[in-house]
């Protein structure tokens, strides 16, 4: 209470000097957070390097043993995604789950098994594609990440996809959708199935594997997506 009291004065204060806002902005409270922030000029490496393979090794080490938000605290081991550097197509998940984190590698486990029957189904093998997720450590408990982890992680997918620079993106789930859509609170339901575009790349949103083994009668919508997908990749 004593707290506010003073808090308020110091507003009377600046009112009196005849400012009618603070003279700051609200980002300047957070201050580690231009150091922990993974800015994309921050990550310079890259831009020196002859090939996508070369590029990704350098990112991957710009991420380091990062600890850029609290997820690092229970994580295992980092989960920074993998497949073809050259690929045309990209899926992105949500967050590693428990045999990700063990394992260190995507969609490893019982969803990975479902993603990959839609990989070779499409008509491809795992290592045609590249794999990712938009945060690179698994959330206790496999909860959704949230808004602050995904801030301070994205910046290394969205440096991925440059790299990679896939001719379609399929986005697995409603958290993958809504970070590469940038809109928040978005249902799956609506606008899976129809493209988006992420920095002039074409994103297909569509169901997670985690909700196709829970409703496998959605599948074919999936493939319906799926489709699209190959449509896209087939045009010159
Ligand atoms: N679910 C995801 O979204 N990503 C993984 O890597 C595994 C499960």
């Amino acid at each position: 209470m004593k707290k506010l009291v003073e808090i308020k004065d110091v507003l009377e204060f600046y009112r009196m000097l005849g400012f009618e806002r603070l003279p700051i902005e609200l980002k300047d409270f957070n201050k580690t957070d231009k150091i922990k922030r993974p800015v994309s000029n921050e990550i310079t490496s890259i831009k020196n390097c002859r090939s996508k393979e070369k590029a990704l090794i350098e990112l991957r080490k710009e991420l380091g043993d990062c600890k850029r938000c609290k997820l690092s605290q229970k994580r295992l081991n980092i989960v920074f995604g993998e497949g073809n550097p050259e690929a045309k197509l990209m899926f992105i998940g949500e967050a590693p789950g428990r045999e990700e984190d063990e394992q260190g590698r995507p969609f490893v486990g019982e969803a990975g098994m479902v993603l990959t029957r839609l990989i070779e189904k499409m008509g491809f093998k795992r290592t045609d594609v590249y794999i990712a997720n938009i945060v690179k450590c698994r959330p206790p408990m496999n909860r959704d990440p949230e808004p602050d982890e995904i801030e301070l992680c994205k910046g290394f997918l969205e440096k991925q996809i440059e790299i990679i620079n896939p001719k379609v993106i399929m986005s697995l789930g409603r958290i993958s959708a809504m970070t590469l859509s940038g809109i928040n609170k978005l249902k799956i339901t609506a606008i899976r199935g129809k493209f988006f575009y992420f920095k002039d790349i074409p994103v297909m949103p569509t169901f997670h594997p985690a909700y196709l083994m829970r409703n496998p009668k959605d599948k074919w919508l999936t493939w319906n997506d799926a489709q699209k997908v190959l449509d896209k990749l087939a045009e010159k």
